[in-house]
Parts: C-alpha cells; sequence; structure tokens
C-alpha cells in the first residue's frame, strides 16, 4: 500500500532496459483488476521497437515523454466482448492504476497518458499499433527506471469529506 503514496508521474528514464519479469508483474497486476461482472476487456501490448515508440509519443500532443521510455505498454479493450460496456473506462482506469502502482513498487516509474476517450488520438494509436475491428486504445502506459524523483503531492483535504452519522 506504500505505492499508494509514493507514486508519481515519472516522464524521465535511464537508459536501461526493464526485466521481463518486471514487464510481466505490471501486467500481470493490470490483469488482476476488478470488472464490472468481471467482464475483462483488456489485452496489453508492450513495445520496446524504438521507431514504434517514436510513432506513439505523436499520438497525443502531451505523450512527447513516451519517447524515451524503453517500454511502453498500451493497454487496449472491446467492448463488443463485454456485458457490461458502458462500464468498460472504468474497468481500464482501473488496470492501469494497479499497472501505475506495480511499477512503483517494483522501482520502476511510469505514467498515464491519456488517450480514450479523445477520437483523435484513440485513431491514431489503433493504426500505429494496427488494431482490428472492435479494439481500442485505452491509454499509454510508458514506463522505465526513473530518472527523476519527488515526494508525492499530498492532497488529504478535511473539507472533501461529508460525514451523515447515525
Ligand atoms: C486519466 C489521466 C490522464 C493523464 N494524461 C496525461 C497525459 O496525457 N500526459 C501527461 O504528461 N500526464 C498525464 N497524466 C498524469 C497526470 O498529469 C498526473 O497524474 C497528475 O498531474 C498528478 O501527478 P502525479 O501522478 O505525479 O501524482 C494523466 C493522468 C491521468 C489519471
Amino acid at each position: 500500500m506504500n505505492s499508494i503514496y509514493h507514486r508519481i508521474s515519472v516522464r524521465k528514464y535511464e537508459n536501461r532496459p526493464i526485466e521481463k519479469e518486471k514487464i510481466s508483474e505490471i501486467l500481470k497486476a493490470g490483469m488482476q483488476a476488478p470488472s464490472a461482472g468481471n467482464q475483462q476487456p483488456w489485452e496489453f501490448y508492450v513495445v520496446t521497437d524504438r521507431e514504434v515508440i517514436h510513432k506513439l509519443s505523436e499520438t497525443s500532443p502531451y505523450a512527447g515523454c513516451t519517447d524515451k521510455a524503453p517500454v511502453v505498454i498500451v493497454p487496449v479493450y472491446n467492448v463488443s466482448m463485454c456485458r457490461f460496456p458502458s462500464m468498460v473506462i472504468e474497468d481500464m482506469s482501473i488496470c492501469v492504476e494497479n499497472m501505475w502502482l506495480m511499477a512503483d513498487s517494483l522501482g520502476l516509474g511510469g505514467v498515464w497518458l491519456g488517450i480514450a476517450p479523445e477520437k483523435d488520438r484513440m485513431q491514431r494509436v489503433k493504426e500505429v499499433l494496427g488494431l482490428s475491428d472492435g479494439w481500442e486504445a485505452f491509454a499509454l502506459f510508458p514506463v522505465g527506471y526513473p530518472a527523476e524523483s519527488r515526494q508525492q503531492q499530498n492532497r488529504f483535504d478535511e473539507k472533501r469529506i461529508h460525514w451523515i452519522d447515525c
């Protein structure tokens, strides 16, 4: 649980690869996420090809940091397989947060880069990865050994809590 308070957005990475076992641990954490009706709408592209990573970095105006990452994980989803398609964004969000926390706990750093629900970004990622019909890109998750560190901001705010006591 320490990673909840330790995880930050890491956009700078050391120039060294990540062990395959660590990537597997991150993917395992993502797939372990709860989902509506346990529908598990996800699959994952794990990209280390520099040319493809460069193309991914151009799919959103806010994805430039991707270009220097040793690995980019792209979680994708397919609503046609879902019993509760309207819940798919929630499912995918939990999945990405699980991956992010696991990356932190393994001494790695990453950042969630928003792709869905922005149609133009989704289309660009779909073209770069050659996704088949029905599959949509959810986010980019560049990950690597962190080349930046800072303390996570404290966001606790008592004023946002509304107790309704008995
Ligand atoms: C849904 C979502 C989309 C995000 N998209 C981007 C993005 O496109 N580019 C980026 O640099 N950071 C992105 N971030 C990271 C946020 O900017 C970051 O989480 C926020 O500023 C809080 O900082 P922290 O992660 O270090 O706690 C995104 C985060 C979330 C949860």
